[in-house]
């Protein structure tokens, strides 16, 4: 095929024009077509590419499998790849769900969060509860982007268009020191934005919720928030008594990223569903997963009605090769702890940027997965006018100088907040960490200039 670089016929995801082209990539590098040089520090959009770029031995599982089957239809068949990927992950479950857990694969992190919801309905249903249909979220938390979810997250700018589309569901506030929702101070807080969820539940009524949702580090919707110590034991013991089953949203803390094979062993709680994808294949092939409780699946099987949740390329096996082999390697160069101990490394760099410009207001994460967020005042913690585009404005100065970032905004009740997530491969080393901090540096430096006077 002659290479043409016309992008008439292509939508991308800004209208940006044109877009800059990548050719190759390796580790963390990424190289467009005129030769520029990124360090990839998002890993993807966003924390996807956990063992960097270009490993081989995952190109290689796939290659092996594609010669073997490509595909064997899911509604008839199953692979050795399917059944070996679900095998791992009951493995590696966290708490009382290892070795008690069975996994349905999908394509993408929405994909895995529709089916998680499905798995929670189905299981009410198959126990004689048909009322038992609500989902109780958080504001600025996201779980996906088909029309269904927008009902269910919390992002609003990302839920806007679609509102008269959807089911609303109701939403609990986040839990974010930096902005506390009931200006309280943790812990003399006593985590009411956890027992907000049992305010939540007698509100809608016992009998009408299925779920509450949560993801354990809130990514795009926060930039890089975790929830404070003892935030999922009470959501857990909460869920435990009202009989609503807790589903841990996985797609960006999973394997590895947050310095746990999943981001709520953090918290040394068990969710009773899992959401997760990203990083699974580290984007080597498009791949998700829904885990849940065997006695969960258990009841639902006893009904004699399959899971109801099929589409065309569930269980792919040459995805699950890829996250067979991304697995592996994650385990071989022992990336999972790499990633807590150069998370806090990064982070504490990034703190630094907090002393150092006026404009950085807050540097927070887990492993390696973090974030920092702009305000114009630091004193009161004032965001910038939404108007300015500071953090898409701060992505493309990042962009410019040879770093790749992703940017976030609505952490202030959905209407105003610039956050932006670094989260760069597993891989990073301590230098390269360096160099992409310099990168940082240079590019506040500059939008410092244009925004205080
Ligand atoms: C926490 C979380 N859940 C779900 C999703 C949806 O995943 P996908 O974009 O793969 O559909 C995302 C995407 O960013 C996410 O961050």
């Amino acid at each position: 095929m002659e290479e043409s670089n016309d992008q008439r016929y292509a939508v991308h995801r800004s209208w940006r024009s044109p877009f800059t082209v990548i050719e190759r990539a390796e580790g963390i590098y990424l190289y467009d077509d005129q030769g520029n040089r990124y360090i990839d520090g998002a890993a993807g959009s966003s924390v996807v590419v956990n063992i960097g770029h270009g490993v081989q031995s995952v190109v290689e599982a796939m290659y092996e499998q594609s010669k073997k089957v490509c595909f064997a239809a899911p509604h008839l068949f199953t692979n050795q790849a399917q059944i070996e990927l679900s095998t791992l992950i009951a493995e590696r479950a966290p708490g009382e769900m290892r070795g008690n857990c069975r996994t349905w694969l999908g394509t993408t992190g929405t994909d895995a969060v529709d089916s998680s919801i499905r798995v929670a309905r189905q299981y009410f249903l198959a126990k004689g509860q048909p009322s038992k249909y609500v989902v109780i979220a958080r504001w600025q938390g996201f779980h996906g982007n088909n029309i269904f979810v927008s009902g269910v997250h919390g992002h609003s700018s990302r839920r806007k268009s679609y509102f008269p589309m959807f089911v609303n569901m109701p939403h609990i506030p986040p839990a974010y020191c930096y902005r506390c929702p009931f200006e309280l101070t943790y812990p003399g807080c006593r985590l009411k934005c956890a027992r907000e969820l049992e305010t939540m539940i007698n509100q809608t009524g016992e009998e009408n919720v299925a779920a509450f949702i949560a993801e354990p580090v809130v990514g795009a919707a926060l930039g890089a928030v975790p929830a404070p110590e003892g935030y999922f034991e009470v959501i857990r013991d909460i869920c435990d008594r009202r009989n609503v089953l807790f589903i841990a949203d996985e797609v960006m803390t999973g394997w590895g990223r947050v310095g746990h094979w999943f981001g709520i062993e953090g918290w040394g709680v068990t969710p009773d569903i899992i959401a997760t994808a990203k990083g699974m294949s580290s984007g080597y092939a498009p791949i998700a997963a829904t885990i849940a409780r065997e006695a969960i699946w258990q009841a639902i099987q006893d009904t004699k009605v399959p899971f109801l949740a099929g589409h065309t390329m569930n269980q792919n096996p040459v995805s699950c090769a890829g996250a067979i082999a991304a697995f592996h390697y994650v385990e071989e160069h022992d990336l999972v702890r790499k990633s807590e101990e150069n998370g806090a490394f990064l982070l504490a760099r990034l703190k630094g940027l907090v002393d150092e410009f006026e404009i950085v207001g807050d540097a927070r994460g887990m492993g390696m997965m973090c974030g920092i967020e702009f305000v114009k005042d630091k004193e009161t913690k004032e965001p910038f006018d939404p108007k300015l585009k500071v953090s898409s404005r701060y992505e493309l100065e990042c962009l410019n100088r040879g770093l790749s970032l992703f940017m976030c905004s609505g952490c202030v009740e959905g209407v105003a907040g610039d956050m932006i997530l670094i989260t760069p491969p597993l891989v990073i080393t301590r230098e390269q960490i360096d160099d992409l901090i310099r990168i940082m540096q240079d590019a506040l430096q500059a939008l410092q200039k244009e925004l205080v006077q």
